[in-house]
């Protein structure tokens, strides 16, 4: 790629990142006080009241409020002088924490340059985290390490380092160092100045003053053996995604959240060259490209709109521009994108790369989409992941064939849920990766589409697509057609009964392969 620009460019004040966390460490937290130190809210405690007023509008959405979880992610942009790097702008993807929504997760992190890992002092690497991290791994995302809550009792320093560093087989250079925790906290010592910043109580205005002074002599020893053996902070093994810096902090008491952003302002990467089946797609370069990487549907129950998530890979979008979806195959013209600052949506009149836009269309833009003014680019990388619950979906009005088709369709579209259609019978299964998925269609089923349908076991338990020569498919149809399906894109899905059936297959057909992720 020829015409790329130098590091002045728009895109290179840009840092597109996502918070990862076991559920509970503090994400919600920690990304109020993100904001706040951003100057894109005022109050604390915003995040979630906001939240829960938005959830209140749509009817589906109960089931979030019923069980207090966030089943939808979102989108905060804020921006920030800092000395010596001016302008930043912040784009913050928020995940939903809750394990069962697994995918839409994992999506979201294809769209990130890099992201923080929150950890709970006291808990140390929690399931969650780890699942995430091996998927920032897959993808060489960097990642800073934020070990959160030292204002409660937690677990030595030197302990939690080392379990980051055993657990996830990663460098930890400590950027900070926790001087007590709990009831003898102390404050925080910067180890590259080695000063200590006090806090001085719940109510310590956030950018306010921090006192400087030197350690207590009783944990200065402590520190200092303590900080050895860790490697020194390595610019270019943390963007390559083998060392992490740690720091530490309280999210809920505003500590340790100033250095953190100063961290990411500083050294997280700008938006990072996109891989496609063209080669990889360079930020500076002028067209304009861009991958769906969520589908969003009813966030303003007014209109039955949705909203596709795009992450600009390259070019300064325009307002009005005409961009062709890879799907679509002919240019759509995009009037009102919006993007998203944390107070409300915003019409956006220019975007660079690394910025995400919503895109509201009527179900054309699709998850995995490829936008671009050419038309002649396809980004890879975005996984679909093979289903681990499958169910059969019975219509309780069997009139309503027709409807739940567009409904299945919908919302596979989407990515809510998978769908397979069998090649016999006409039953059709329904894969998601997380129960809650379930419940989820079942309420949107009947609140958007009007359909009744209940979820019957299916006799399968997993799902595999299957990739070879058209003809070595073929056969394999020939001879499995009762396991075999079609997914939403017409590409052939084998239906196994367990994790052995598939291992069994793929040894007698050596010219397959069973892939639990297919790529669009
Ligand atoms: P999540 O989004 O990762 O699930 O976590 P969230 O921020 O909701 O935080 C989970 C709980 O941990 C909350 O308490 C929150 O107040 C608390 N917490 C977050 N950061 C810190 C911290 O730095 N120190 C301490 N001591 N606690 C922290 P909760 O009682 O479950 O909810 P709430 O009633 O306080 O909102």
């Amino acid at each position: 790629m020829t015409d790329s620009t130098p590091d002045t460019a728009p895109h290179a004040s840009r840092r597109t990142f996502a918070i990862i966390s076991h559920p509970d460490a503090g994400k919600t937290t920690l990304t109020e006080k993100l904001l706040l130190n951003g100057g894109a809210i005022h109050l604390a405690g915003e995040v979630k009241a906001r939240g829960a007023a938005r959830r209140a509008r749509s009817d589906w959405m109960k089931i979030e409020q019923q069980r207090g979880i966030s089943v939808t992610s979102s989108v905060m942009t804020f921006a920030r002088e800092f000395e010596g790097l001016g302008h930043i702008t912040f784009n913050l993807l928020d995940t939903p924490g809750h394990e069962d929504f697994s995918e839409d997760t994992y999506r979201t992190l294809t769209a990130v340059d890099s992201a923080i890992m929150v950890i709970d002092a006291a808990k140390g690497i929690e399931p969650q985290t780890r699942k995430l991290f091996e998927v920032c791994r897959m993808r060489n995302v960097p990642i800073i390490t934020f070990v959160n809550k030292v204002d409660r009792e937690g677990r030595p320093v030197y302990e939690i380092l080392d379990e980051v560093a055993d657990a996830l087989a990663l460098d930890v250079s400590p950027q900070s160092w926790p001087v007590g925790m709990g009831g003898i906290f102390e404050g925080i010592l910067d180890l590259a100045s080695g000063r200590i910043s006090r806090p001085e109580g719940d109510s310590r205005e956030f950018l306010g003053k921090v006192d400087y002074e030197p350690v207590p002599a009783e944990f200065a020893e402590e520190i200092e053996l303590g900080q050895m053996g860790y490697p020194e902070f390595d610019l270019e093994a943390y963007r390559a995604g083998d060392l992490t810096p740690v720091f530490f902090g309280s999210a809920l008491k505003n500590f340790g959240v100033a250095e953190l952003i100063e961290a990411i302002a500083r050294i997280a990467p700008p938006p990072r060259p996109q891989p496609s089946e063209q080669g990889t797609i360079d930020p500076g370069n002028k067209e304009v490209t861009g991958f769906i990487f969520k589908v969003q549907a009813n966030m303003d129950p007014m209109h039955r709109d949705r909203i596709a998530f795009m992450r600009l890979v390259s070019g300064t979008f325009k307002r009005g521009m005409k961009l062709t979806p890879s799907a679509l195959g002919k240019p759509i013209a995009v009037h009102s994108p919006i993007l998203f600052f944390a107070q409300d949506r915003e019409i956006a009149d220019e975007a660079q790369p690394g910025d995400i836009i919503g895109i509201p269309n009527h179900g054309t833009l699709r998850v995995g989409d490829t936008l671009s003014e050419t038309n002649k680019v396809r980004f890879t990388g975005l996984p679909n992941f093979a289903p681990e619950i499958l169910r059969r979906v019975q219509l309780k009005d069997p009139t309503k064939t027709k409807q739940l088709r567009k409904a299945l369709d919908d919302l596979s579209e989407e990515g809510v849920i998978q769908v397979f259609y069998p090649e016999i019978g006409s039953q059709w299964i329904v894969g998601v990766v997380g129960q809650l998925q379930l419940d989820v269609l079942i309420s949107r089923l009947e609140a958007e589409y009007k359909v009744g349908a209940m979820l019957e076991p299916a006799p399968f338990d997993t799902a595999r697509w299957v990739k070879g020569s058209d003809k070595a498919v073929a056969d394999f149809a020939e001879f499995n057609s009762a396991n075999l399906a079609k997914d939403r894109d017409g590409d052939p899905v084998f239906l196994a009964r367990s994790a052995w059936d598939v291992s069994y297959q793929q040894e007698r057909n050596p010219d397959l392969t069973f892939s639990a992720t297919k790529e669009r």
